[in-house]
C-alpha cells in the first residue's frame, strides 16, 4: 500500500511550510523572485499574507507567485498529467531529487519511491513540496498500486526484451518505472512491468545517467500526450 511522504527539511535554507529560501533559492548577487507585494494587496483565499508582506522567492513559476503552497498544489492538482513516475531506491539512489524535479516540471500525477523510504531531497530543489510522493516498501506493493489505478507499468532499461522509446507507443495511463545506478532495473521490476523501453544510444558507454533517462522518457511521455496549449 502506498504512503504519502512528509517533506523532511535537510537543508540549511529550507524553512517555513509556505515556501521561505531553500536550495535553489540559495542568493548569489540579486535575489530572486519578486518583493512585498506593492500598494493594495490583492483579495482571494490563495494569497499568502506572509509572502504578500515579505516578497516570494521561492522556485515557482510566475503565475503561481505569492500564491500559499497549498493553493499551487492544488492548482496542479488539475494540471497534472495521466503519468506517474517511480524509482527504485534500494541502494539510496542520488538521482531522485533530479527525477522529483523534472516530474514536477512535466507535472507527473506522482512520483512513488520503491524500496528504502529515505532518499537525498537536495536536487529535488525544494519542488517535492508541490510533488504527491508516495513510498512502496516492495515493487510488488508498487505493482499492485498500478493496478489498482488501472495505470500500465512501463520499466524503463536498455536490457534484452526493451523496445526503442523513440518508436514505442506509451501508453497514456502510465508508471514509468527507472532503475538504479548500477544495477539498473532489478529483476522483479522487469518481471512486473506491462512494457519495456529503451532510449537509443550511440556511444560507447553502457548507459545515461538514471536522472537524464528519467526526463528523456518523461518528456517522451509529455509530445505523445500533453496538451501543449497549456504549457507554461
Ligand atoms: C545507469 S543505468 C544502469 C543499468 C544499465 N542497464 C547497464 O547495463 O549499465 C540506471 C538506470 O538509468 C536508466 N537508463 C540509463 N540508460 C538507459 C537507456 N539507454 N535506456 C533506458 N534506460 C536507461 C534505467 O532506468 C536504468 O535502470
Amino acid at each position: 500500500m502506498a504512503e504519502s511522504q512528509e517533506h523532511e527539511p535537510d537543508g540549511p535554507g529550507e524553512v517555513g511550510p509556505t515556501g521561505g529560501v531553500g536550495p535553489t533559492e540559495w542568493v548569489f548577487g540579486d535575489p530572486v523572485g519578486v518583493g512585498p507585494w506593492p500598494g493594495e494587496w490583492p483579495e482571494g483565499a490563495r494569497y499568502d499574507p506572509e509572502l504578500l508582506a515579505g516578497g516570494d522567492r521561492r522556485n515557482v513559476v510566475d503565475a503561481y507567485r505569492y500564491w500559499s503552497r497549498a493553493a499551487v498544489v492544488a492548482d496542479l492538482d488539475e494540471r497534472r498529467h495521466d503519468f506517474h513516475v517511480a524509482i527504485e531506491n534500494f541502494q539510496h539512489d542520488h538521482n531522485i531529487g533530479t527525477v522529483v524535479r523534472t516530474a514536477n516540471a512535466f507535472a507527473a500525477r506522482a512520483v512513488h519511491i520503491v524500496g528504502r523510504k529515505r532518499w537525498n531531497r537536495r536536487g529535488a530543489m525544494v519542488t517535492d513540496r508541490y510533488q504527491h510522493v508516495h513510498h512502496h516498501p516492495t515493487v510488488e506493493s508498487l505493482v499492485d498500486y498500478a493496478a489498482t489505478e488501472g495505470l500500465a507499468v512501463v520499466g524503463v532499461d536498455n536490457t534484452p526484451g526493451s523496445v526503442p522509446v523513440e518508436t514505442a507507443t506509451l501508453p497514456r495511463r502510465c508508471v514509468l518505472l527507472f532503475g538504479q545506478e548500477g544495477p539498473g532495473l532489478t529483476d522483479e521490476a522487469r518481471a512486473g512491468a506491462d512494457l519495456l523501453v529503451s532510449i537509443a544510444q550511440f556511444g560507447s558507454t553502457r548507459s545515461i545517467n538514471a536522472g537524464v533517462a528519467a526526463g528523456i522518457v518523461m518528456h517522451a511521455w509529455i509530445r505523445a500526450h500533453a496538451d501543449l496549449s497549456r504549457a507554461w
